[in-house]
């Protein structure tokens, strides 16, 4: 359960919230522990695929987060805004199928955690006690696992059910 004072914090704040607090942090997290990553996959045999779908991993994770910067927060703010000021909302029906369109973002949340699961799963089993740079991938993912959990729960109680509203309402004007 998230705390009670997000739930009626504005969207600009909270979006300003998550981007800081947790999106900018991902960032970071792939810078740091790249490197280490390469290093477990070509040293540990159990751990061969790692660099590859940890590639792809990261791809999908920085394409939800820009879809969520770019298009889906930006939209729910405006969209509160608009509303707030009873407006008719100008927007051509591309940009609605745009908006409507996107990709089912908790289901994406489901998906990139039983990634990391799987990926801590797999980096604990090998025989590796002592090793820098498996200890730093290991401990580098359960942070970020603790984080991204935080994460996924704001935006599932708040952020999301505010852009289920939009895409409600905008599916009446289509
Ligand atoms: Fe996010
Ligand atoms: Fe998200």
């Amino acid at each position: 359960m998230v705390e009670e004072r997000f739930k009626t914090m504005t969207t600009k704040k909270l979006v300003d919230y998550v981007e800081k607090i947790y999106h900018e942090p991902i960032k970071i997290f792939f810078t740091e522990v790249t490197p280490h990553v390469n290093i477990v996959s070509k040293k540990y045999s159990g751990l061969d695929k790692l660099q590859e779908s940890f590639v792809l991993f990261k791809r999908n994770i920085i394409n939800h987060i820009n879809r969520e910067e770019v298009i889906i927060f930006p939209a729910i703010i405006e969209y509160e805004e608009i509303y707030e000021r009873k407006e008719d909302m100008l927007l051509t029906s591309s940009e609605i199928e745009k908006i409507i369109n996107q990709a089912d973002m908790k289901n994406d949340h489901k998906r990139f955690e039983d990634f990391i699961d799987k990926t801590l799963e797999s980096l604990k089993s090998v025989e590796g006690q002592g090793d820098f740079s498996l200890d730093f991938v290991i401990n580098g993912f359960e942070k970020f696992k603790r984080d991204i959990q935080k994460h996924w729960e704001l935006e599932n109680e708040t952020l999301y059910p505010r852009w289920t509203e939009l895409q409600q309402e905008l599916r009446k004007m289509i």
